[in-house]
């Protein structure tokens, strides 16, 4: 039998590369083995309620005797620690970092690496796909039963590499009233969908108001999705030092109804 031959430098190169790319998807594999549920809050527009609702979806999970983390996945404008009035990091252990806890929510966000918070984060794919993977690796996320993911809006590179690294279970897809937000929220839909990928189900939100109603759930009916519930305009969003859910009844209850349908979305699988 002839001895193997010799791999070329372009072939050692190559089989180190493929060696370096599957420990680092065992790393964060290994890291994430603990965590329950993994659901991406996801909007085709900007600006429509992603952080609100990942924010007070995680909050309200964790009122209900979950364990519970939250990663602001926003990488070019992270907000979560906003709105959560996050000012102290992560803390090194060793090699990992243990993310801060607020209102009994794990949080870990892209801010949490940024000088200042005005500033502007330009990545590009590659860079996306490594500072996720290093975060998500380095992250001791202990074994909450959810994690609940703020995602960048849009179907540009940014949060297409995001949903693919994260191997997420499923979607919340959050829309406004608005016909203009509608027909992005049906982009976004049939992008995941093309991922094989599931959605848990649509939240309208600003519902009523200047932009009417039944947007949201008109959507569902024609995708054939379910409608978890709706959100009206509060003002506890913009006045309040805690999320909103926590700081008013009827915001509280909005959430609850649509926290316990995607409960039952995700018990259904
Ligand atoms: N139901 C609501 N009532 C009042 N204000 C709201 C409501 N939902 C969201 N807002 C406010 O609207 C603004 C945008 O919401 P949010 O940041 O959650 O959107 P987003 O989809 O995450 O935006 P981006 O695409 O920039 O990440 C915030 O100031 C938020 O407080
Ligand atoms: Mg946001």
């Amino acid at each position: 039998m002839s001895s193997p031959r010799k791999l070329t430098p372009q072939e050692e190169a190559r089989l180190a590369q493929v060696r370096a790319n599957f420990q680092e998807r065992r790393k964060v594999s290994e890291s994430l083995e603990g965590i329950g549920v993994r659901v991406g809050v996801y909007s085709g527009k900007g600006g429509v309620g992603k952080t609100t609702v990942a924010t007070n979806l995680a909050v309200t999970l964790a009122l209900q005797e979950n364990d519970v983390a939250l990663f602001d996945c926003d990488i070019d404008c992270p907000n979560v620690t906003r709105v959560l009035r996050i000012s102290e990091g992560p803390i090194q252990n060793g090699e990992k970092l243990v993310p801060p806890s607020r209102f009994g929510v794990k949080v870990m966000s892209m801010a949490f690496f940024q000088d200042n918070e005005d500033e502007a984060i330009v990545w590009r794919g590659p860079m996306i796909h490594n500072a996720i993977n290093q975060f998500l690796h380095s992250t001791e996320w202990g074994d909450p039963d959810y994690m609940v993911v703020d995602l960048p809006p849009g179907t540009s590179d940014a949060p297409l590499t995001v949903m693919q690294t994260l191997n997420l279970d499923g979607f919340v897809i959050v829309t406004t009233p608005h016909e203009l937000a509608v027909l992005d929220a049906k982009r976004s839909i049939n992008m995941i969908k093309k991922m094989n990928l599931k959605v848990f189900g649509i939240v309208e939100n600003l519902s009523g108001g200047v932009f009417g109603t039944g947007g949201g759930k008109a959507l569902a009916e024609e995708m054939e999705l379910p409608f978890l519930g709706a959100l009206t305009m509060s003002a506890e969003y913009t006045n309040s030092q805690r999320p909103a859910s926590l700081e008013s009844d009827e915001v509280a209850a909005e959430f609850k109804v649509i926290t316990d349908n995607l409960k039952s979305q995700i018990e259904a699988g």
